[in-house]
């Protein structure tokens, strides 16, 4: 892929069938299968009950509601949220990002052209300037910009008063953001990956508005892939629908979904052949580790960057790869997954018992 495209996600790439950015076709469906209400929104329950709260405080008030920080992973719905939080509280939305602000001048105009009450939107809040940063402090503290008119020794700041807004934050690297900007968030809530029987939900309910019949063994086959993410949800879906089409007829049944997705190459964990791939080379190649990145990559046939960023997260995730001082290992569950039995195997330990010591040796 090209990594210059998608300098702010790390996640692999919207090619991949189980990448969790979104690709072309997931931006031109996804309007469509986004939920527009709180109680429409699958999930999230820690999330969304302390949200409501916020929301419903607020509209009883009759005022605005408390600037709100989404953080999480690419794809768990932190756009979806920040239009909900518009239409719950009856508001316009404006919608910018971090990277389409240059310049506090931009973002002055944008701040200065909100009216009351208004939602703004600022996706990738991390990837602001700083400049603009700053002007956002005062922006959301007390509904003020000083907008500086001239340039040099002769430049002067005028103020302007803002009418009270709320600002909705999304980022994927939470992290990143400065503390002073973090701080004056009312509310910062932490997206969790989904948990399968949420997945099913929501396949569900995409199944519903995209007209497609899936009975619930289907979704459950389908959840089980999806790595704990919606956007990926529905991508499986709409490929398995596919498939459900052009050599079924139609119904999307757990082994219709099981076909399609070892088409596309992706297994009943949600990994797909580059994730595969690493753990092949890992396990049959270097005996379950542990070997330095480079080496992996090489045996890959990867770039070492897309083995690091785009395969592992998701593999350490899942408990089959862990990166220590002293290179990557697989753990037990990796070669259970890969259907291989570890090489020599201790003396000591159960056969077939999980724990490998030999694998984690020093
Ligand atoms: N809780 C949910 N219930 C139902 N569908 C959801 C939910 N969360 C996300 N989705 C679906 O997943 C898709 C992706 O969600 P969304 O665009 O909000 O993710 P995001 O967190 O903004 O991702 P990114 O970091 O890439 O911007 C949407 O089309 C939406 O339909
Ligand atoms: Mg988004």
């Amino acid at each position: 892929m090209n990594r210059e495209e998608h300098p702010g996600h790390t996640d692999g790439g919207a090619e991949r069938l189980v990448g969790a950015t979104a690709d072309g076709e997931d931006t031109a469906v996804e309007a469509a299968l986004r939920p527009k209400d709180l109680a429409e929104f699958v999930g999230q329950s820690k999330v969304r009950e302390q949200l409501d709260l916020v929301l419903r405080a607020a509209r009883a008030r009759g005022g605005t509601a408390d600037h709100v920080l989404l953080s999480g992973a690419p794809g768990l719905g932190k756009t979806t949220l920040s239009m909900i939080i518009a239409a719950e509280m009856g508001a316009p939305i404006r919608i910018t990002s971090g990277p389409a602000i240059q310049h506090a001048g931009d973002l002055a105009a944008i701040l200065s052209s909100l009216t009351e009450g208004e939602v703004l939107f600022l996706d990738e809040i991390h990837r602001m300037s700083r400049p603009a940063e700053e002007m956002l402090y005062m922006a959301m503290e007390d509904f003020r910009v000083d907008v500086i008119v001239g340039k040099g020794p002769g430049a002067t700041a005028i103020p302007l008063e803002l009418p009270p807004f709320t600002l909705v934050g999304a980022t994927t690297r939470a992290g990143l953001l400065p503390p002073p900007l973090r701080d004056r968030f009312g509310f910062t809530a932490h997206m969790e990956f989904y948990e399968p029987a949420e997945l099913e939900q929501v396949i569900h309910r995409s199944a519903r508005l995209l007209d497609v019949e899936i009975d619930a063994e289907g979704a459950a086959e389908i959840a089980g892939r999806s790595r704990g993410t919606p956007r990926i949800a529905n991508r499986l879906l709409r490929r398995v629908r596919d498939y459900a089409q052009v050599r079924a007829d139609g119904l999307i049944t757990r082994e219709i979904a099981g076909q399609a997705l070892a088409v596309y190459e992706v297994d009943d964990r949600g990994l797909d052949r580059l994730d595969r791939g690493v753990l092949d080379a890992l396990l049959r190649l270097f005996g379950g580790g542990p070997v330095g990145l480079s080496t992996l990559a090489v045996a890959v046939g990867e770039e070492r960057e897309t083995v690091e960023e785009v395969a592992e997260p998701f593999l350490v995730r899942e408990g089959l790869l862990a990166r220590t001082p002293r290179g990557r290992i697989a753990t037990p569950a990796a070669w259970e997954h890969m259907g291989l039995t570890p090489p020599r195997q201790p003396p000591a330990s159960a056969p077939g018992g999980p724990g490998q010591p030999g694998l984690f040796g020093s």
